[in-house]
């Protein structure tokens, strides 16, 4: 985007320093879905049901190895595949390949780089992702969706976002560790959550939500998990300030 600064300012985020060693390993992501374990049914009969349909350009932003994007690009006109992981993004273009898919463009970029070229999106989806970046780059980053989308347009968000109270973290963080799964294979350890928590960036609902709204979207629904340590978001874009 034209107002960015040069990529080299010394300042910048460094967003493959962040995104988590795992993500850039080729071995951890031929693992990774079974661990994952997402289904992305429910999030495509989501978009269906906001509208999405054939003429749509949906990106989706932190796409791992593009379960979600493959599964919506039967419904869409584009689909653009985005993550900083250039294993992640070498997964995805060869199973689009591999399974014949044309209107997915894999592109390995961040939050912070992406540039979106062609007609603004109508939707945008990011899904346990945007924790990778501290609060201050989470709302540079939001301000970014903000501009890639067309007026009206939705960005669904879902993360580990904290929606406990301020001073009952002990407690619910506890109560999510102690429903961890004991095996990797299949699930994220108590080991693996505390790293989590430790290392990267949930931060709470109440500021989340308030960077969206700086952002320019307006929430339209919010889901909090029963563990207080997942949120969704359906929101769309404002009219431009
Ligand atoms: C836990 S995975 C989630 C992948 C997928 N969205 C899903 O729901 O299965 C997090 C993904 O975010 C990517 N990622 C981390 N930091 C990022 C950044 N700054 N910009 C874009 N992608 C990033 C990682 O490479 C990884 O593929």
């Amino acid at each position: 985007m034209k107002d960015d600064p040069p990529a080299a300012a010394g300042w910048r985020f460094d967003e493959l320093g962040h995104a988590g060693a795992e993500h850039l390993d080729a071995a951890y992501i031929a693992a990774y879905e079974r661990k994952a374990g997402y289904d992305p049914a429910p999030d495509v009969a989501r978009f269906r049901a906001l509208g999405l349909d054939r003429a749509a350009t949906l990106v989706d932003l932190g796409c791992g190895t593009g379960v979600f994007a493959l599964a919506i690009a039967p419904f869409c006109r584009r689909v653009v595949a985005v993550d900083v992981s250039p294993s992640m993004i070498a997964a995805l273009r060869s199973r689009a390949e591999h399974q014949g898919v044309t209107n997915l463009e894999p592109v390995r970029a961040g939050f912070l780089t992406y540039a979106h070229r062609g007609q603004p999106a109508d939707f945008v989806f990011s899904r346990h992702a945007l924790h990778h970046l501290p609060d201050f780059w989470k709302a540079i980053a939001l301000a970014r969706i903000a501009r890639i989308l067309r007026p009206g347009g939705v960005f669904q968000l879902r993360d580990l976002f904290y929606s406990f109270s301020l001073f009952e973290a002990d407690r619910a963080l506890e109560g999510w560790l102690g429903r961890a799964s004991e095996r990797p294979d299949v699930g994220w350890t108590r080991t693996e959550l505390e790293t989590h928590i430790r290392e990267e960036h949930s931060t709470f609902t109440w500021l989340l939500e308030a960077m969206l709204e700086r952002a320019g979207f307006v929430i339209r629904a919010r889901e909090y998990s029963e563990s207080q340590t997942y949120a969704a978001y359906t929101c769309t874009r404002a009219p431009l300030r």
